[in-house]
């Protein structure tokens, strides 16, 4: 293997920029790298394009302009395809196949053949607690659960990038902190982990490297506590709302209610 100093990012995007059919602006200009082996974490607002850059860089989405690559390797490729991992935002679980079958699929759809894919899908169903579950449909798990099926899916194939779209949305305490622990442990061999969160002290907890995206740009970029020195603050949560907070629900519309 090749030393850090020389590998070359996990993801590397020069000039994102992403303009939906509508003509919404959600990515503008946008530059970031992520070292190989970093917890990464991406943070901001409802609507400042963090699901759009994960759609990017999963090449679902059709770019306006820039480019992307996946350890050296151009993003649109099948190479950069299978180092990724995703948990996408909206769990999009086919809602006719059993936990195993859902596994099972994904393992082949990424290259693995029948025996060693089956055998990977028990080892993460054990993994993720869903053993009781095994020949369950998606749509009758619990929502946690399908949250486990998701990660269980996005970490079958094995993929050195790991990308998690707020993965402890609505998820018990509990399981928040077992995700976490799972989580840590992937990065502890060496996965590269991208997340976004709207839980600040999670993002604190886990990543080395957070950024702040605001309006499809990048407005800051540091480790947390490099972050509470720029901006002379205590918390996380005060970076964020100097950074990338605006007043946004209006209140005197409550007025009238007297
Ligand atoms: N398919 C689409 N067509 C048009 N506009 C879209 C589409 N998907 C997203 N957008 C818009 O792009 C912008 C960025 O949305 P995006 O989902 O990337 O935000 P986000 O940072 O993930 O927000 P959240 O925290 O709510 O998940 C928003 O203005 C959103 O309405
Ligand atoms: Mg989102």
């Amino acid at each position: 293997m090749s030393s850090p100093a020389t590998s070359p990012p996990a993801l590397s995007i020069s000039g994102l920029t992403k303009r939906y059919a509508d003509g919404t602006l959600a990515l503008e200009d946008l530059d970031l790298e992520i070292p190989a082996g970093s917890f990464f974490g991406l943070l901001g607002p409802n609507g400042a394009g963090k699901t759009t850059l994960i759609g990017a860089v999963c090449n679902l989405i059709r770019l306006s302009g820039g480019e992307i690559q996946i350890f050296g390797r151009p993003g649109t490729g099948m190479a950069a395809r299978r180092m990724i991992g995703i948990a996408e935002q909206e769990p999009n679980l086919d809602k006719f196949l059993t936990v195993y079958e859902t596994l099972l699929y994904h393992g082949g759809y990424y290259g693995m053949d029948r025996s060693e894919a089956s055998e990977r899908a028990e080892q993460m169903i054990d993994a993720f607690d869903l053993r009781a579950k095994r020949d369950v449909e998606a749509p009758k798990l619990s929502g946690g659960m399908r949250r486990r099926l998701l990660l269980a899916r996005a970490l079958l194939h094995r993929p050195r990038l790991v990308i998690l779209d707020e993965p402890t949305a609505g998820v018990d305490l509990e399981l928040r902190h077992e995700l976490w622990r799972y989580i840590r442990a992937l990065h502890e061999q060496g996965t590269t982990i991208l997340l976004t969160t709207h839980y600040l002290e999670e993002a604190e907890a886990l990543c080395d490297e957070i950024a702040l995206i605001s309006g499809g740009r990048i407005v800051a970029r540091d480790s947390a506590e490099g972050l509470k020195r720029t901006y002379g603050v205590d918390t996380l949560e005060e970076v964020y709302l100097r950074t990338v907070a605006g007043g946004r629900i209006a209140l005197d519309v409550m007025e009238e209610v007297e």
